[in-house]
């Protein structure tokens, strides 16, 4: 963005608003056309539930774990300083993928890790051999087509708080706090449900 002079870029209201700021209406309409549209509201997984997660999918340092949705990137920090894992972070939100980046930096994790602003229904999730959620059920619905689709066969997802809908129940669920969790594996008849 253009960076102005303060003096430009506010604009006073009269006098009743007892010198109350404002951005210029321009600036503001600028403002509004460039915040990312949230399809789930950044809500951060609880670092025990984080951990719990990434034991039912028995991560390690084999894995590649992509978390659609990654928020300040704590499951991907977790996986490579924990698990030994590499990583990559998707969020539409930039502010999201700059605070993951800076906590991967402070875990010591950055080399092992990548984050990326995108649409996570516009990712090739195909390099993962774990994929994490914490969305919506709506949104794992429409997501589950594409994750059989693009990960291969034995690949992992565990999703914190939502299921996959009657279309695909778990292999297993746990709860911790009384925050369920879900786990899957890509199995070749999702591969063929896929293709037909
Ligand atoms: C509930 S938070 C989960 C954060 C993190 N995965 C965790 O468990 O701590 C959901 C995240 O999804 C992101 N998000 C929402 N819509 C998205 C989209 N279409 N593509 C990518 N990220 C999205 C939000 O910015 C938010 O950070």
């Amino acid at each position: 963005m253009i960076s102005l002079p303060r003096r430009h870029v506010l604009t006073r209201l009269g006098a009743g608003a007892a010198g109350l700021l404002l951005p210029a209406p321009g600036l503001l309409a600028q403002n509004i056309a460039t915040a990312p549209t949230l399809d789930v509201p950044f809500v951060p997984t609880p670092q025990e539930v984080v951990e719990r997660m990434l034991q039912m999918a028995k991560v390690g340092k084999n894995d590649v774990l992509y978390d659609l949705g990654c928020g300040d990137g704590r499951i991907v920090v977790t996986a490579a300083k924990a698990h030994g894992a590499r990583g990559t972070g998707i969020d539409i939100d930039p502010e999201r993928i700059g605070e993951a980046r800076k906590n991967a930096e402070q875990a010591g994790v950055a080399g092992q890790v990548s984050f990326k602003v995108a649409d996570l229904f516009e990712t090739d999730v195909s390099p993962a051999s774990v994929v994490t959620l914490y969305l919506l059920p709506n949104i794992n619905t429409r997501l589950r087509p594409r994750l059989w689709k693009q990960l291969k066969v034995g690949s992992r997802v565990v999703s914190h708080a939502f299921d996959m809908g009657p279309e695909w129940p778990p292999d297993n669920t746990d709860s911790v706090d009384g925050r369920s969790i879900y786990y899957w594996t890509i199995k070749p008849a999702h591969k063929r449900a896929v293709k037909s």
